[in-house]
C-alpha cells in the first residue's frame, strides 16, 4: 500500500451563501486531503478581494444590481481560478475553489475551465436555514474579519445581513445540471450526492459525510512504557514495565480529575497489550482497534535501532534518507500507517463526545499532525514522548495543544535510542 503520486487533477468548488460554513469545511478538507498524501491548496476569493482591493467593502460591493461591483467580483473570482489552475498544472493535485459560487452562470464558467483544462470538477454544497446556526458562524468567522475592523459589532451584524440577503436574491442550489456534488444540508444532517465517483471524490464524501462542527476535545497518549522501551526494542507485544503501570494509573487519576471535561468519554487503544493495560485502570472498557496498532517494523521488529544500524546498515540509511516513505521489509512505512488511520480519523470527526486514545509513537505523530494540519513530511520528525498526555481541542479556525505530562519519568534509555535526524 503507498500513495498514488500521478493521477487525474481535482478542483472542488464550494457553493453556498455567506456564513455557511464554507471555509471551515474546505479547511478541514485541506488538511484532511493533504494529510492523506495529495498535494491539496484552497483559493478563496474573499482573501483575494482583500489582498487587491484591501478590506472594509460594505454590502453595497455585493449588489448583484450593481454592475461595476459585479463586474470587479468576477474579475477576481477568476484571478483566483487562475491561481488553482496554475497550481493544478503544476505540483498541485486537488485545488479547493473557497467562494459562494451560487449562480448558474458563475458554475457553467467553472465547469468549462474544468473541462478546457481536464481537470475533475466535484461541487459541495453547504444549505442552511436555521438563523442559529447561521448567527453562530456570523459570530465565531465574520465579525472578526478583517472587513469590519474598528466597526461597531451592530454595524457589522447588519451590513453582514445585508450582503446575505444580495446573495440570496440570485442564489441557485445545486441541480442535476451541475455534474458531480456533494449537498450536505442543516449541518450535513441531510446529504445528498449525484454522480459522485472514483477514489478521491468517494474519501471526501466520507469524510464530509462524517465532519461535525464540534468544539469536544481528543486527546492521545502514548501507552506506559514497555519492557521492549526499557531495552530500546521496536514493535513486539511486550507487557508494561513498572514504572509504565505507574503511568497507567496518573492517567487514570488525571482522567478522573478532568471527568467534567470528559463526559461520556471513550477509550481507543489498539489491539496490543501494552495500550491496553494503559487503559486498564480507568474502568471503561476501551474500543480496540487494529488500525491504531504501531508502525509494523517487518522484519526488524524485536530489533534495537543500534542492531538494525549493524546488521542492515542500508535498511537503516534508507529510513534515514526518506523516513516517510522508508517501508521496513515486510513491514510499513509511514506512509502505509497514514492510509490505514483514515478510518480512524473519519471516526473520530463523527464523535461528538470526548476521545481517549492510548497509542503508539508513529500512530500517534499521524494522528497529531492531522489535528494540527502539519506538513506530512513533518510527521516522522515529531516529539511523541512517553507518559505525556496532549489534548486536542478543535477552534473554528484550527485546534489548541495542551500537553501534560504525567509521573513517572520513563527510563531515560526509552526512545532515547532512536535513529537520529537524517542530516
Ligand atoms: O520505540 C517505540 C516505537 O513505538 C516502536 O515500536 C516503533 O517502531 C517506533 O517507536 C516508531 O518511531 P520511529 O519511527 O521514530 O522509529
Amino acid at each position: 500500500m503507498g500513495l498514488p503520486r500521478r493521477g487525474r487533477k481535482h478542483l472542488i468548488a464550494m457553493v453556498g451563501l455567506p456564513a455557511r460554513g464554507k471555509t471551515f469545511t474546505a479547511r478541514k478538507l485541506r488538511g484532511y486531503l493533504s494529510w492523506l498524501g495529495y498535494p491539496t491548496r484552497t483559493f478563496n476569493v474573499g482573501e483575494r478581494r482583500r489582498d487587491r482591493l484591501g478590506p472594509g467593502q460594505s454590502a453595497a460591493f455585493f449588489d448583484p444590481d450593481d454592475r461595476e461591483a459585479t463586474a470587479q467580483r468576477e474579475a477576481l473570482t477568476d484571478d483566483t481560478l487562475d491561481q488553482a489552475f496554475a497550481w493544478l498544472r503544476g505540483e498541485g493535485r486537488i485545488a479547493i475553489f473557497d467562494a459562494t459560487n451560487g449562480t448558474r452562470a458563475r458554475r457553467r464558467r467553472i465547469q468549462e475551465r474544468c473541462s478546457r483544462a481536464d481537470v475533475d470538477l466535484l461541487f459541495v454544497e453547504l444549505l442552511e436555514n436555521d438563523s442559529d446556526v447561521i448567527d453562530e458562524n456570523v459570530r465565531d468567522a465574520k465579525l472578526s474579519s478583517p472587513d469590519y475592523r474598528g466597526v461597531p459589532e451592530a454595524e457589522a451584524w447588519s451590513d453582514f445581513r445585508a450582503r446575505i440577503a444580495h446573495y440570496e436574491r440570485v442564489y441557485a442550489p445545486l441541480s442535476e445540471e451541475d455534474g458531480s456534488f456533494i449537498r450536505l444540508a442543516s449541518r450535513g444532517r441531510t446529504i445528498t450526492s449525484h454522480e459522485v465517483r472514483g477514489w478521491i471524490s468517494a474519501r471526501i464524501a466520507s469524510f464530509l459525510t462524517n465532519l461535525q462542527v464540534t468544539k469536544r476535545p481528543v486527546w492521545i497518549t502514548r501507552h506506559g512504557e514497555s519492557l521492549y522501551n526499557c531495552q530500546g526494542r521496536i514493535g513486539g507485544d511486550a507487557p508494561l514495565s513498572d514504572r509504565g503501570r505507574v503511568f497507567a494509573r496518573s492517567l487514570a487519576d488525571h482522567v478522573n480529575a478532568h471527568a467534567h471535561e470528559l463526559v461520556d468519554l471513550d477509550v481507543w487503544t489498539s489491539t496490543l497489550r501494552r495500550t491496553i493495560d494503559t487503559a486498564i485502570p480507568m474502568g471503561l472498557v476501551p474500543g480496540q482497534w487494529r488500525a491504531l496498532d504501531e508502525i509494523d517494523s517487518g522484519v526488524c521488529d524485536g530489533m534495537t535501532y543500534a542492531e538494525i544500524a549493524r546488521r542492515m546498515p542500508e535498511e537503516f540509511e534508507a529510513r534515514q534518507n526518506d523516513k516517510l516513505r522508508y517501508r521496513y521489509p515486510k513491514g510499513e512505512s509511514y506512509e502505509d500507517v497514514i492510509q490505514r488511520l483514515d478510518r480512524v480519523i473519519v471516526e473520530l470527526e463523527r464523535y461528538r463526545t470526548p476521545v481517549l486514545v492510548v497509542g503508539h509513537r508513529a500512530v500517534l505523530r499521524a494522528l497529531y499532525a492531522y489535528f494540527l494540519q502539519l506538513p506530512t513530511a513533518e510527521i516522522p520528525h515529531l516529539e511523541m514522548p512517553l507518559h505525556t498526555v496532549i489534548q486536542l481541542a478543535p477552534t473554528a479556525y484550527g485546534c489548541l495543544e495542551e500537553r501534560v505530562a504525567l509521573p513517572p519519568l520513563p527510563s531515560p534509555a526509552a526512545d532515547g535510542s532512536g535513529p537520529p535526524a537524517p542530516a
